[in-house]
């Protein structure tokens, strides 16, 4: 954190004056209570988060399940993963596993997340939790009635610069925040065979990259009073690309693009009528972000402490909450979890985008 600040005498009229940023209050992933965690379907993203768990905190990856043996092997030889179950089945089922960590595409995060809490384990769930907000309900629903954690791994939510969000947006510093703006945009190669362009895997830009911008303005604005969307498909008929616009009761806006057409600045902003936040892209990993007065002045600049081990902080907000016997964390509450792909559901009917099998 930079010390560096411009006093001015229309800060100081503001209350702005020697304004700096809090530093966060985020524990070391290191100290949360070790579990042990089966990870579930060994794709991409179960690598990165079984290599970031091992690297960066002290809990224990003792499982792994794929839908073939082979490739349950492979991981858990590449990890040095004590079991490898060529079943999801058999995942869930191992009486070591504490907590399941569903990595499959959003098609199928309903029927595996359903199967671990059937089978009494915990469960972190990949974003976008589910397809649409009736799975996500049912397995609320569940989780509750069988008295199991449950958690969606937005992962960005547990970061140390969006705890200084929280912190600034608490403290008024802002003022009264009118406009937050958010986008996430990959330049992705068209490619039918890849999840992210297939409808029955439930692709397309917005369960992928635009959950990120809406679940950080549902964040910092709270719930949406309205949501409207317009949209450019693929080839394939998912959504390519959405721009969407927020409001909320007090008529504040959110401004949200994603898309898989192009690499856009991923960066994030939250404007308030003493003071405005501005978070280096990409906002959604660690990020640098800037206070900067109503003159457009620099009052002050946060600098993440480290750059990678970013789905380390998610594990282990998962690990103390169920340490402390909590069923759902503070910091993304299930409720809030319902309400964001509630949200997802209107932009996709604004787009005309539904998934096969829904
Ligand atoms: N947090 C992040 O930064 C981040 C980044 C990327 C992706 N994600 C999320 O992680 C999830 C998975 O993404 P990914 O990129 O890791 O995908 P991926 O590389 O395609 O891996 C998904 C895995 O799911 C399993 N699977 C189960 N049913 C499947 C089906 N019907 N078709 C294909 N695979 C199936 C496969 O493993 P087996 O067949 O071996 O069981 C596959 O390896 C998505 O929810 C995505 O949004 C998060």
């Amino acid at each position: 954190m930079t010390q560096d600040r411009p006093v001015d005498a229309d800060a100081a009229a503001d209350g702005t004056a020697g304004a700096v940023l809090p530093a966060p209050r985020t524990p070391s992933p290191r100290e949360a209570p070790a579990l042990n965690w089966g990870v579930m379907a060994p794709g991409g993203i179960a690598a990165h988060f079984t290599e970031t768990l091992q690297k960066h905190t002290g809990q224990q990856v003792v499982a792994v399940g794929s839908r073939d043996a082979g490739r349950a092997r492979a991981f858990a030889d590449r990890f040095g993963i004590a079991t490898a179950h060529g079943r999801y089945a058999d995942l869930v089922e191992n009486d070591e596993v504490d907590i399941v960590y569903v990595a499959s595409p959003h098609s199928a995060h309903f029927e595996h997340a359903m199967q671990a809490i059937e089978a009494g384990r915990h469960v972190l769930v990949e974003k976008a939790f589910t397809r649409n907000a009736r799975e996500a309900e049912q397995l609320i629903d569940a989780a509750r009635e069988r008295g199991v954690f449950l958690m969606e791994a937005m992962w960005t939510r547990f970061l140390p610069h969006i705890d200084v969000v929280r912190q600034v947006l608490g403290s008024g510093l802002l003022g009264e925040v009118h406009t937050v703006t958010a986008d996430h945009g990959q330049q992705m190669d068209p490619d039918p065979a890849h999840r992210l362009f297939a409808p029955e895997l439930a692709g397309g830009a917005l369960l992928d990259l635009g959950v990120y911008p809406v679940s950080f303005a549902s964040m910092v604005l709270g719930p949406f009073a309205s949501v409207t969307a317009v949209g450019t498909k693929t080839f394939t008929g998912v959504d390519g690309q959405a721009s969407i616009v927020v409001t909320t009761g007090s008529g504040a806006h959110g401004v949200l693009n994603t898309t898989l057409f192009a690499r856009t600045p991923t960066s994030a902003s939250i404007s308030g009528s003493r003071a405005r936040l501005e978070i280096d892209g990409p906002f959604y990993g660690a990020a640098r972000i800037r206070l900067i007065g109503r003159d457009n002045e620099l009052l002050d600049t946060f600098v993440p402490p480290r750059r990678d081990g970013g789905m380390s902080y998610q594990a282990a907000e998962a690990a103390r909450c169920i340490g402390a016997g909590r069923l759902e964390s503070d910091l993304m509450p299930l409720a809030e979890t319902l309400d964001i792909m509630r949200v997802l559901d209107g932009v996709r009917r604004d787009l005309e985008v539904t998934f096969p099998g829904e």
